[in-house]
């Protein structure tokens, strides 16, 4: 796995963007950032976007569920959801790391892992990690892609990680800033983790002297390029 970049855009530009967006990732270019984050979900026909919420009301000016929409149709209905293919492309061109992180409608846990998994294989060049809270989603994403790095992502660390890591074969684990502690650090010994999300720099730099690799933010500005 490539190392971590230090700071990384949460849902692409963070709060300075859509989230979810190409907007976002234009912005946490220009901030200098080398990584972002974003959610996939898939569309009703099986396409892959940019997506955090099951519903499309609070980010778009659409109704309804993503996982009862085809693509045509939250298309037609909002240009700013952008596909994972546009997505990695906007990255590939800007150089950015990415963390894509599956995010399945409920139901459609392992089909998410899945579809996109085997997507990647052909479209990724791999210059990232991805993770979803989903066991099911991560489980299958890995099965499509056997050469490329997971991270475990969980809010709070739990007492069966290590069987976790192992099972998803991961090489990193993201956790919630907000239940890390010097004994989180401690358990989890040498291996990378990265914590979310994360808005301010003091609170950046304790994780860091614990040993946290890498920042989830929605304010990358606070920071300057050369210290991401
Ligand atoms: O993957 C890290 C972070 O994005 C998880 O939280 O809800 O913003 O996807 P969420
Ligand atoms: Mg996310």
């Amino acid at each position: 796995m490539s190392a971590y970049p230090r700071i990384i855009a949460h849902r692409c530009g963070g709060a300075l963007a859509p989230e979810n967006s190409l907007a976002g990732l234009a912005v946490a270019a220009r901030l200098g950032c080398r990584a972002v984050e974003f959610d996939v979900m898939l569309t009703a026909d099986g396409v892959p976007i940019l997506m955090h919420d099951e519903t499309l009301e609070r980010t778009t000016y659409c109704a309804g569920r993503v996982a009862d929409c085809t693509f045509a149709e939250i298309r037609a209905c909002t240009a700013s959801v952008p596909t994972l293919d546009e997505a990695l492309k906007e990255c590939r061109r800007l150089g950015l790391w990415v963390n894509i992180e599956l995010k399945p409608a409920a139901g459609y846990e392992t089909e998410t892992g899945a579809v996109v998994g085997r997507w990647l294989v052909d479209y990724w060049d791999g210059r990232g990690v991805v993770s979803s809270f989903s066991e099911k989603s991560a489980l299958a994403g890995r099965r499509a892609l056997p050469n490329a790095a997971f991270a475990l992502l969980c809010e709070r660390l739990p007492d069966d990680w290590q069987d976790q890591v192992a099972c998803l074969q991961a090489q990193s684990v993201h956790l919630a800033a907000a239940d890390v502690d010097a004994r989180t650090a401690t358990v989890l010994g040498a291996i990378p983790w990265a914590c979310y999300t994360v808005n301010d720099r003091s609170a950046a730099a304790c994780l860091e002297q614990l040993g946290c690799s890498a920042v989830f933010t929605d304010r990358p500005d606070l920071w300057l390029p050369a210290e991401m």
